[in-house]
């Protein structure tokens, strides 16, 4: 009887959302207009080379399979995310097609009994966006205005609670430093200009949501990562990867929640205002240790390893690190607003880590809330095995797995342990001994 010891019993309060989540591009196939259409067109960006093509099949009409297993999986709750470029094919046009999809999608949630948060921008810019210089250019903020004006209007009555950007942070990072999305820059002034745009972006979409729609409630999903030093003995590395800590995790929760731009930064946060959320969106996945070599030449003079004694997925792009996530949580909780946690997950095609990592870092949540954290729901990544942006087909994060080429899936092992905790809103004893084995293996 070690295994409740191991992995001791915890609840959630009445009212958890339970859900999953997943990401246009990532989950609907034939998405012809987006940048990242383009950037899959050209050699070397994906990792196995493939496309994002027929992706889950859900503008084909899949999405109601997926949404069906996860009602019967005890959710109460799905994350899914609206595609500008569909909805906006030019800047001042509104597809009906793409309308009517994205109503009957919603109206599918609330029939199975699934409470929707709808994400408005989930990495992927309209094409016509990218070529006026995307969040460098000039009208993309009022650009993001209309949208999100628009979608409010054509769905306010399907969604109460709406998140503007998913990960701006990463996106930044991704798109204009690490140059591995498109527009696949290295320039880190530009990340910083992005950066702005899209806070200023996000505040006028909270502003003009509220205003059409009183009682939406809006947030923003940012990446947190525990970063720590790599070498904890030297003075100046400790401040310095403070510093990007903060400039990393913080950047978007000072712009929205304080109203305030870093002070090095030569931007005016007149667009700015304190109290631009009414809830924040925490996606985390893993922790690192991060190190500052300035005589090494490559990358800057910068290291970074995952937590030694951490367990890493089959690909090695997750470390196992529950302790980050307390650290992360209890930083979070510190901006004094509600919390959704909007992802969490791992890729994991066997499944053989996964079902410890959503129980361990469950137990993370639900200590979190004993010590006085408001968090409102929990939605796992993800669903169903996606299109895994620059690395194409190869990572596998679904509770169920797919195959892309047959569009069939499968349930994980740990979909059944999900579920489990779903419908008894927590883990329990009982749940402990049913998944005993499973839960062993990964130790
Ligand atoms: C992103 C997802 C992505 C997941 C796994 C998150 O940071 O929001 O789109 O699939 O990480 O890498």
């Amino acid at each position: 009887m070690t295994t409740p010891q191991r992995f001791p019993a915890y609840s959630f309060p009445k009212g958890f959302l339970w859900g999953t989540a997943t990401s246009a591009h990532q989950v609907e196939g034939h998405n012809t207009r987006n940048n990242w259409h383009q950037w899959e067109q050209e050699h070397g960006r994906i990792l196995d080379g493939s496309t994002s093509g027929r992706a889950c099949g859900w503008w084909e009409g899949h999405w109601r399979e997926d949404l069906d297993r996860a009602a019967v999986a005890g959710q109460n709750a799905h994350r899914c995310s609206l595609e500008w470029s569909r909805l906006q094919p030019a800047p001042e046009t509104w597809d009906d097609d793409a309308i009517a999809f994205y109503r009957a999608l919603l109206e599918g949630m609330h029939a199975r009994g699934l409470c929707p948060l709808v994400t408005l921008h989930h990495y992927t810019d309209p094409q016509w966006f990218a070529d006026e210089g995307g969040w460098l250019g000039r009208r993309a903020v009022q650009r993001f205005r209309a949208y999100a004006t628009g979608v409010i209007e054509r769905f306010g009555d399907l969604c109460v609670d709406w998140c503007t950007f998913n990960e701006p942070n990463a996106l930044v990072l991704q798109s204009y430093v690490g140059g591995y999305y498109p527009p696949g820059k290295r320039n880190i002034l530009l990340a910083l200009c992005a950066a702005v745009h899209i806070a200023r972006a996000h505040t006028t979409a909270f502003e003009v949501i509220h205003h059409i729609a009183p009682e939406a409630r809006v947030g923003i999903v940012v990446l947190h990562y525990d970063i720590q030093p790599l070498y904890p003995q030297r003075k100046g590395n400790v401040r310095l990867i403070g510093m990007i800590a903060r400039l990393v995790n913080d950047f978007f929760a000072d712009a929205v929640i304080r109203g305030q731009f870093p002070a090095f930064l030569p931007f005016p946060s007149r667009d700015l205002r304190p109290g631009a959320l009414d809830f924040y969106g925490l996606n985390y996945y893993t922790g690192v240790e991060l190190g500052w070599t300035p005589w090494r030449k490559r990358h800057l003079g910068f290291s970074f390893r995952y937590p030694p004694e951490a367990p890493r997925s089959p690909s090695g792009l997750v470390a196992h690190y529950p302790e980050g996530f307390r650290r992360v949580l209890d930083h979070v909780a510190g901006y004094g607003v509600p919390v959704i946690i909007t992802e969490n997950g791992i890729d994991d095609a066997d499944d053989r880590l996964r079902p410890r990592y959503i129980v361990e870092h469950l137990r993370e949540a639900a200590a979190a809330i004993s010590r006085g954290m408001r968090i409102e729901g929990y939605f796992h990544w993800s669903l169903v095995d996606n299109f895994e942006w620059e690395k194409g087909w190869t990572h596998h994060f679904g509770l169920w797995e797919m195959d892309p080429e047959t569009l069939v899936r499968r349930e994980r092992a740990s979909a059944r342990l999900y579920a489990d905790i779903c419908h008894a809103n927590g883990f329990t004893d009982g749940i402990a001994h049913e998944h005993e084995a499973m839960l062993r293996v990964a130790e």
